[in-house]
């Protein structure tokens, strides 16, 4: 099986190019694969449309789509959506049964009626606004803290922003002096990465909180380099 989040990827909030979306197509198809295809984060693309579901192009039926209101409302209702074929569905609700009975209907009738509800446009309006103005005080606070220490390239929707650091730098180490100064961040090590990648997630932390927290963590990334001479 392959498991894979082509749009604004968590953690590094990349898309996955149209060409190698046909490669990955080709090969599953070749090898009989079939493929998760995870998008909790198109709705939150905040400008234009996001490229289109692979799913959009699944001619065999062989790609499970799975969405989430986790990230465009609210984690706690624990709500979701999937697009497959009638049999995979069928499957997987019974296993759910058989796990925990399935999810208390009342967070699924809050989730139907703020989809069906004149509200739930404007709110992804918002959420997008917000997501998008908080990913620009980041970027112009790291910008302007660490100019040229640090590489990434600038997400188009999701909530993370996934940098390199140039010095180098262990991610564990500058978590701890990060702490220390009340800042934490995803070492790029939990994600499997090599070490001197950070992931930040900027959709819940407060406007007002954010410059100084840059500001913070650009004092441990100072700090960790003159320390690790
Ligand atoms: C890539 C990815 N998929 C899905 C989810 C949402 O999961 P759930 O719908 O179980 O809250 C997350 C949340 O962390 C995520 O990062």
């Amino acid at each position: 099986m392959v498991f894979l989040n082509p749009n604004f990827q968590n953690p590094t909030g990349t898309v996955l190019k149209k060409e190698r979306r046909k490669e990955l197509l080709e090969v599953a198809s070749e090898l009989g694969l079939p493929i998760v295809e995870d998008d909790p984060f198109s709705l939150t693309a905040y400008e234009g449309t996001p490229p289109s579901a692979l799913k959009s192009i699944d001619t065999i039926g062989s790609i499970l789509y799975i969405g989430s209101f986790s990230k465009i409302a609210a984690s706690g209702l624990r709500v979701g959506w999937m697009v497959a074929p009638n049999r995979i569905i069928t499957r997987l609700a019974d296993a759910r049964q058989q796990m925990d009975f399935g999810l208390s209907v009342i967070p699924q009738q809050i989730a139907a009626q703020f989809l069906k509800s004149s509200y739930f446009e404007p709110h992804l309006e918002r959420l997008r606004m917000e997501l998008r103005f908080k990913r620009d005080l980041v970027v112009d606070a790291l910008n302007r803290e660490l100019p040229g220490l640090l590489d990434f390239s600038i997400p188009n929707g999701g909530l993370h922003l996934w940098c390199k650091l140039v010095p180098k730098i262990h991610d564990g180490k500058l978590l701890e002096e990060a702490i220390r100064r009340g800042v934490i961040f995803v070492p790029g090590s939990v994600y499997g990465s090599a070490s001197g990648f950070v992931r930040f997630t900027f959709a819940r932390a407060p406007v007002a909180e954010i410059t100084e927290g840059i500001k913070l963590f650009a004092e441990a990334v100072l700090d960790s380099w003159v320390g690790s001479d």
